[in-house]
């Protein structure tokens, strides 16, 4: 049977007739179509066919869930036809001039850091859309984000996007091993959350960053992106341990707008029984200074979390993730005060004269 050249949407009462043949994927074909009548619509449309039903009801709701989206491919069109002896189903879009990501950055290459900020900030709108709605897109690879007129990046391919039911997420049984999280690539969590979504987009910046969608960015070698140290320690958050990610698009969204305050100095009066920490270099070896703590009664804790009490900072340590101020150690401590919980950061000086004041007495005494 020879392949039909044009569609018809009983829905709308247009043709659409097929040019050519721009993608094809699990989900069936992607052509580029031209509308008659155009009422209304660009010239040149995307249209989506596949034959299995389930995909094509998915897709086509979330689209609609996103219609209001200023970055989501717009929907214009979407019915069933009769095919020979069974059906096909599509969906007609905007079509996005440039491609998808991966094949635009292919041709441009490295984008700058403000309109790396700028894209993907706009792009969380309309997961943060999603999110808020319970759904998860669980494909945010460099081949579902599209590159439209203007070169402004929208959200496309809701193929295997899922509401979840609890907060837990949906189990993770569909997704691309290369663009997805290492937890869940190996197997060890068998569910998608929407931090798994975060994951995806922190790649995304990197990939941008980078001009290049070959391999996935490592959290330890974020340290090396073209940026701020402030989008580093973003990237890092998104890419890093799943407990610290960022929950959803609304968080990341905030974390982009809002650099991190100044971490300023304390004091402590004692170090007894308070739970300490170390970051940066100190003037004795860290040996040393664990023992001297450990001496004047405070409790040794190889990094900051939920219970420390004072973090030590000596010299920042050139080679840190995101810059002076962004050692794992520091973004940590950041990322649990916005969380509420005070840790006392206290310099080198102050450590010694409270983790050995003996010298003082010893030469008071000879
Ligand atoms: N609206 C569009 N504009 C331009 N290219 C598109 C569009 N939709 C899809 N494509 C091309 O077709 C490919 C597959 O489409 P996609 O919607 O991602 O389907 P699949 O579920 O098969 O991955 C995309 O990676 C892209 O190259
Ligand atoms: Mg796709």
């Amino acid at each position: 049977m020879a392949k039909k050249v044009e569609a018809h949407s009983s829905e709308t009462g247009r043709s659409y007739r097929l040019d050519r043949l721009i993608g094809q994927g699990g989900f069936g074909e992607v052509y580029l179509a031209t509308p008659t009548p155009p009422g209304g619509l660009p010239p040149q449309v995307c249209i989506k066919i596949s034959h299995r039903l389930t995909a094509w009801l998915r897709e086509a709701y979330f689209a609609e869930l996103l219609e209001q989206e200023p970055r989501a491919l717009r929907v214009f069109d979407r019915f069933a036809e009769v095919d020979g002896g069974g059906m096909r189903y599509c969906m007609v879009m905007e079509y996005a001039e440039h491609g998808d990501v991966g094949a635009w950055l292919k041709q441009r290459g490295p984008q700058p850091e403000r309109f790396v900020r700028r894209e993907i900030a706009a792009l969380l709108g309309a997961l943060d859309t999603l999110h808020r709605g319970q759904a998860l897109h669980r494909d945010l690879t460099p081949f579902n984000v599209f590159v439209c007129d203007k070169e402004q990046l929208k959200l496309g391919d809701f193929g295997i996007a899922r509401h979840q039911r609890n907060r837990h997420g949906v189990t993770a049984d569909a997704f691309n091993p290369l663009n997805a999280p290492t937890e869940i690539a190996w197997g060890w969590i068998r569910r998608w959350q929407q931090r798994d979504d975060i994951y995806q987009v922190g790649q995304l910046a990197a990939m941008l960053l980078r001009g290049d969608i070959a391999s996935p960015m490592r959290s330890r070698d974020v340290r090396g992106l073209p940026c701020s140290d402030h989008l580093k320690e973003v990237i890092h958050r998104c890419l890093g341990s799943r407990g610290r990610r960022y929950e959803a698009a609304g968080e990341l969204i905030a974390a982009l707008r809002h650099r991190p305050k100044e971490l300023s100095k304390g004091r402590v009066a004692t170090l007894a029984g308070k739970r300490l920490s170390i970051t940066g270099f100190l003037r004795r070896p860290r040996s040393e200074a664990f023992a001297a703590a450990r001496k004047a009664g405070a409790i040794i804790q190889s990094k900051p979390g939920r219970t420390t009490d004072v973090l030590v900072r000596g010299r920042p340590n050139q080679l840190q993730i995101a810059g002076e101020d962004g050692g794992t150690k520091l973004m940590e401590i950041r990322r649990l005060a916005a969380l509420g919980h005070r840790i006392t950061i206290i310099g080198e000086q102050q450590f010694w004269k409270l983790a050995a004041p003996k010298t003082r007495a010893r030469r008071r005494k000879g």
